[in-house]
């Protein structure tokens, strides 16, 4: 299989030597452009290719670019030239492929192995050294072999986690499976393998095979020695996410912020001014996070100064600080402003125990609402769509989003057109600043529209956005009885609410 590879490599090394001379001389680029017409044609012909699903208008994808152009330049240099290319995911005749890739934000960068039959999360730096010392990992076996004490020195990184399978020879089920795991999580982890647990840092010896995991937190290193694929992975999942996952400006922590926010489990999350109040908070909170391990809820310990889009994206106030906010799985919020160290433990266990009441955010009711189309916030919504009697168009927006700003003159007109009827309401809402009920509106991207008539009944609006059509939608589903839809959504034409998670900001 390895010979296999490398000379796959080779052959495919050639055929991109002269790929990348073409788009070199065609526009001084290095990563290469795909699009629809030739993303298969062209992944196809590598064994190895990584290619970034942007969007034009995202900022991080914006910093990105010239690191990627850099790295992208580097590599195609190296010894087995390493192909980088971009797609631009917004583009409409694009959009297949971002579905087909599951591309939930941007940018999203992905390795495709074997002409793309394996497709791996790129999890690597956003810096060109960085990238290009990752991608040269990644294009090596997925497990290094350690021979010596100097090969473990310079193969294990102290900041990061590092796998290690320790064998009493290099074959046998175990040893294959390992092998398995490795390829399969190499974008993910650092693997190495032994057949001497002398030469590695941290554990004891052992006399059958087993698998170390070697961490910079917690307890330094575990050991493992059911070697089913899955069950391997499994524990890796499990024993990476530290009792308390920091949040600060050290790019080691980046990774654990990741999982912290992609793990299903509860998150709780502390944001204090690290540079007075770290070591006042973080004993007492890590107690905490140490009694729940296990149970359903993670923990995370921000730095205020680093996590202004955390606090942005919950709608918080600086003055919140030291601030305590738990989000459950269903997307609740609970929150405990101006925390004291010593009222961790006994807001925890309430909000355990079920008797915290959730935190509803919303905008303060406006005092004029005289622009045609008027401003509702969580606190009046019920007011104003349910209890109102009056046909309601309520748009869902989000203030960065491009295609609600040109809906904004389009629902101005159709509100001008309804100004005479008393019992039509074009409205909209900041779903940014206030929380959406998501037990009535199914709101994932923006901007979503919906049409409650004053009988009750609920319908989203799923048609062309153009004054014609909002105006016939409207005036065909006024006061009419209950009639269902069955709309799919065309999550393609909105700016996906997940476009710029706030884990991108890493
Ligand atoms: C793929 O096609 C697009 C235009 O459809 C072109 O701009 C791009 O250069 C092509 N990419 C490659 C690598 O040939
Ligand atoms: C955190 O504390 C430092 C030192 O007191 C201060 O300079 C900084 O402005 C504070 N940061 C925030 C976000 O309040």
């Amino acid at each position: 299989m390895e010979a296999r590879f490398w000379s796959g490599m080779l052959v495919i090394a050639v055929a991109l030597m002269a790929l990348l001379n073409v788009s070199a001389a065609e526009e001084g680029e290095k990563v290469l452009t795909l699009d629809h017409s030739n993303f298969s044609e062209i992944v196809s012909k590598h064994d190895f290719i990584v290619v970034e699903f942007y969007a034009p208008w995202c900022g991080h994808c914006k910093s990105l670019a010239p690191e990627y152009e850099k790295a992208a330049s580097i590599l195609s240099s190296h010894e087995t030239p390493i192909a980088l290319a971009k797609v631009d995911a917004n583009e409409e005749a694009n959009k297949e492929l971002a579905t087909l890739f599951q591309i939930q934000g941007f940018p999203t960068i992905k390795i495709l192995r074997n002409g793309g039959k394996s497709i791996q999360d790129y999890n690597g730096p956003r810096e060109a050294d960085g990238i290009v010392e990752y991608l040269k990992k990644q294009v090596g076996p997925a497990s290094a072999e350690i021979r010596s004490v100097e090969d473990a020195a310079s193969l294990i990184d102290e900041k990061n986690v590092f796998i290690v399978g320790v064998f009493p020879k290099f074959s046998g089920e175990e040893y294959d499976n390992f092998m398995t795991l490795a390829e399969k999580l190499r974008s993910d982890y650092s693997f190495g393998h032994t057949l001497d647990a002398k030469l590695l840092p941290r554990g004891e010896l052992v006399n059958k095979p087993t698998l170390r995991l070697l961490k910079p937190f917690d307890e330094l290193f575990v050991d493992f020695q059911d070697f089913q694929v899955d069950a391997m992975e499994k524990f890796i999942g499990e024993a990476t996410i530290p009792i308390l996952t920091i949040w600060n400006d050290d790019p080691a922590n980046h990774p654990y912020i990741n999982k912290f926010f992609d793990s299903p489990n509860a998150k709780a999350m502390l944001f204090v001014n690290f540079s007075k109040e770290q070591d006042l908070f973080q004993p007492k909170y890590n107690e905490v996070a140490a009694l729940y391990k296990g149970k359903g809820i993670s923990f995370m310990l921000g730095d205020v100064d680093v996590t202004q889009n955390a606090f942005q994206y919950f709608g918080l106030k600086g003055d919140q600080a030291p601030l305590l906010i738990i989000q459950n799985a269903e997307g609740q919020k609970y929150l405990k402003a101006n925390i004291e160290p010593s009222q961790i433990a006994p807001w925890v266990k309430e909000y355990m125990d079920g008797l915290v009441k959730p935190f509803i955010r919303s905008e303060p009711v406006p005092q004029a609402n005289n622009e045609p189309v008027k401003v509702v916030v969580r606190d009046s919504l019920e007011d104003t769509v349910f209890n109102s009697a009056k046909n309601v168009l309520l748009e869902f927006y989000a203030p960065w989003c491009g295609h609600c700003k040109e809906l904004a003159p389009i629902l101005d007109e159709v509100a001008i057109f309804f100004e005479k009827d008393p019992d039509v309401i074009i409205a909209k809402f900041d779903a940014t600043a206030n929380d959406v009920p998501s037990e009535t509106f199914d709101v994932q991207g923006f901007p979503t529209l919906y049409f409650r008539s004053s009988s009750g009944n609920l319908l989203q609006y799923e048609g062309d956005r153009t004054k014609e059509d909002i105006i016939e939608f409207i005036q065909k589903n006024l006061d009419k009885p209950a009639q269902s839809t069955s709309v799919t959504s065309e999550a393609g034409e909105s700016d996906s609410i997940n476009a710029e998670p706030i884990r991108d900001e890493l």
